[in-house]
């Protein structure tokens, strides 16, 4: 391993991964691929814009002609796939751009590999492939029974990676991480999300009645993660990654006001997303047993996040403009005015 094409680098835990492994591995040169989606952003890369084993390329991985390129300059011998639509109240609105990037970029990024003997890949998947479950946890050998046009898309880039390690003798990893959160985070997700508008004394929509139960990992966690899994998981495995702290959104909404010091009345209940999962949990011995533990409590980690996005505000104000506001008024303008 020396040249590692990390795919989706510009975005929420792409950009922790380049973070820590451009510190962590001098040794190795880092080369991030991104289309910069309205989710892809350099900003998150400033810390290492001066790292000599660091670089950037613009590309779609559903795109040959960019892949092949990178591929070809930059001497790849490593993939880790970041890339992705990454938001699933998007997906049920617009779930196009999901299948081509979450499903069709893998297979592109697999299948240029194969024919260029790129041999090493890891994919980064999603707790949601699995579907939710009433009770107890889910195994990497469950069965995937996903529910959005995201988490479909997600299962079938899962499975071309599967089908890419059994048919051509791959050496491919897969992580399926549960809801991360943590700095850097596109203030679309519940927690940026929920935190930038407390800030702003603006209402919290919560779906439904806000006992849907999520799993919490903190992004640096997610990151040690699949950088363990990289170097040392086998080929052909799936690996759990979860934050073993299940909280219902509910209680991470009063959580999150409670720490901003900012009162209850901001919470609105609005009419619910559509499919929505219940409940996600993982059984994560499977990491566990290779060394992987996390870095504090949810409450800790979550007030640290918090601080953040408090210190932080030159980060998401200019995100929180122009096309945020067009994707902010088609997912809540109905759900806040008809609000209990
Ligand atoms: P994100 O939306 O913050 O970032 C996605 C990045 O991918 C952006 O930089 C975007 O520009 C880039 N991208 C999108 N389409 C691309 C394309 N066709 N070609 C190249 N680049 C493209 O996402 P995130 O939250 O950092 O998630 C990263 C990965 O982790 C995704 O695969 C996601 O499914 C998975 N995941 C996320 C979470 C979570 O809670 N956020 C949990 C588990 C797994
Ligand atoms: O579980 C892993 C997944 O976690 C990742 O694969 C996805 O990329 C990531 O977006 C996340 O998906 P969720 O749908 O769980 O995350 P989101 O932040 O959108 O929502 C978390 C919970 O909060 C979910 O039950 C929906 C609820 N919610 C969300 C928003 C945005 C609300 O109640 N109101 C909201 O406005």
């Amino acid at each position: 391993m020396k040249n590692i094409l990390v795919t989706g680098g510009a975005g929420f835990i792409g950009s922790a991964f380049v973070r820590h492994m451009v510190k962590k591995y001098p040794h190795y040169n880092i080369i991030v691929l991104d289309k910069l989606t309205y989710a892809g952003n350099l900003d998150n890369l400033l810390p290492v814009d001066d790292e000599p084993n660091y670089k950037f390329e613009r590309g779609d991985i559903a795109d040959r002609v960019s892949v092949q390129r990178v591929f070809e300059h930059q001497q790849i011998d490593t993939i880790v796939n970041f890339a992705a639509e990454s938001h699933v109240d998007r997906s049920i609105l617009d779930p196009d751009a999901f299948v081509h990037t979450d499903f069709v970029g893998i297979y592109i990024l697999l299948d240029m590999a194969r024919q260029l003997g790129i041999n090493r890949l890891h994919h980064v998947s999603t707790d949601e492939v699995y579907g939710s479950i009433p009770e107890g946890f889910f195994k990497e050998g469950d069965p995937l029974e996903p529910n959005s046009p995201y988490s479909a898309s997600k299962a079938g880039g899962e499975l071309m990676v599967r089908a890419y390690h059994v048919t051509y003798g791959m050496h491919t990893t897969v992580t399926r991480g549960s809801n991360t959160y943590g700095p850097y985070q596109y203030p679309e997700k519940v927690a940026p999300f929920f935190i930038t508008e407390a800030i702003d004394d603006k209402p919290l929509p919560v779906y439904g009645d806000g006992m849907q139960v999520r799993d919490w990992l903190y992004v640096e966690d997610h990151v040690t993660a699949i950088d363990l899994v990289l170097h040392e998981g086998k080929a052909g495995e799936v690996y759990n990654v979860g934050g073993e702290n299940e909280r219902h959104n509910i209680d991470v909404t009063k959580l999150m006001l409670k720490l901003l010091g900012k009162p209850e009345s901001l919470i609105k209940f609005v009419k619910d997303r559509p499919g929505h999962d219940r409940r996600y949990a993982l059984d994560c011995q499977k990491l566990k047993q290779m060394g992987w533990q996390q870095s504090g409590s949810f409450e800790e980690l979550m007030a640290k996040t918090i601080d953040w996005y408090k210190g932080n505000e030159w980060w998401w104000r200019k995100i929180k403009t122009g096309e945020y506001l067009d994707f902010y008024k088609r997912q809540y303008a109905d759900r806040l005015a008809e609000a209990k």
